[in-house]
């Protein structure tokens, strides 16, 4: 059985994308059967693989709007044991044209039923928003991983993502569950970064990751070079935290 594990957050920029794309190369590169689902219509996952748009005629679009058999929308990236499952710009009209469709939060869920035993984990990348896109993710996935900027306002906005959450339990996915609270861009030399770091704790005792993803440049630098953080800057910080985290989930998921 596949863990299906969204990554999300409404507010953009707090570390969906980056958290997602090496999460899934660093447990691809140990062997793990890896499935990326990119939810965003930004296409930042599918572009950050190393997936051009002109090498793919088949996207989430069409599995969600068009109902194809998913598998024909699932494409190999450079890494081995790594699939990806790729974003379009046509996806961003998705999230308008499922509004009439029956069952229209069900779309993903049905599609990964097919496929989901063929992978180890499946990691949704979401955009930054709580619609369709966002909503269809949540009722596929076993768990919720949130990653969250240590930066002012940090918790802003994570009350309304809860109370989604909370009504697609009662509703719509009885199951799904927070995995953990991912901490990003920490810098250690500020004082408001501990004090973000401390209020997040206070928020979610026992459901903060002990890993800490601290601001490091390569991990920004690395998908303009198509490549996880793995295969950019293997040895640095950004690579540890991630290695780390990665090993911290797999436990979790255990
Ligand atoms: N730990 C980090 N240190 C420095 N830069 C980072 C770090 N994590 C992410 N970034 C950079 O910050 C920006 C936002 O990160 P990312 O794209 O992962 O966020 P996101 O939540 O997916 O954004 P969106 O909501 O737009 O999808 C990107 O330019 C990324 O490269
Ligand atoms: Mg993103």
């Amino acid at each position: 059985m596949g863990k299906i594990i969204t990554i999300t957050n409404q507010k953009g920029g707090v570390g969906k994308t980056t958290t997602t794309m090496n999460l899934s190369a660093y447990l691809a590169n140990e062997g793990k059967k890896i499935l990326l689902v990119d939810l965003d219509p930004q296409g930042n996952s599918t572009s950050g693989l190393g997936v051009k748009r002109s090498d793919i005629n088949r996207s989430l679009y069409d599995i969600l709007i068009n109902e194809i058999n998913p598998r024909e929308a699932i494409y190999k990236t450079r890494y081995a044991n790594l699939d990806i499952i790729p974003s379009a710009v046509v996806l961003a009209a998705a999230e308008v044209e499922l509004v009439s469709h029956l069952a229209r939060e069900h779309k993903l869920k049905n599609a990964l039923n097919s496929i989901s035993q063929d992978y180890d984990y499946i990691f949704l990348d979401s955009p930054p928003s709580l619609g369709l896109l966002t909503v269809n993710g949540l009722t596929a996935s076993d768990k919720i991983l949130i990653p969250v900027q240590a930066e002012y306002f940090a918790l802003e906005g994570l009350g309304q993502l809860l109370h989604t959450v909370q009504r697609i339990k009662t509703s719509l996915n009885p199951k799904i569950d927070l995995l953990g609270v991912l901490i990003t861009m920490y810098d250690k030399r500020t004082i408001l970064s501990r004090q973000v770091e401390q209020e997040i704790k206070r928020h979610f005792p026992g459901k903060v990751f002990e890993t800490i993803v601290p601001r490091n440049v390569r991990l920004a630098e690395a998908p303009s070079f198509g490549k996880s953080i793995f295969g950019y800057d293997k040895l640095g910080k950004g690579a540890n935290a991630y290695k780390n985290l990665a090993k911290e989930v797999h436990i979790k998921c255990q």
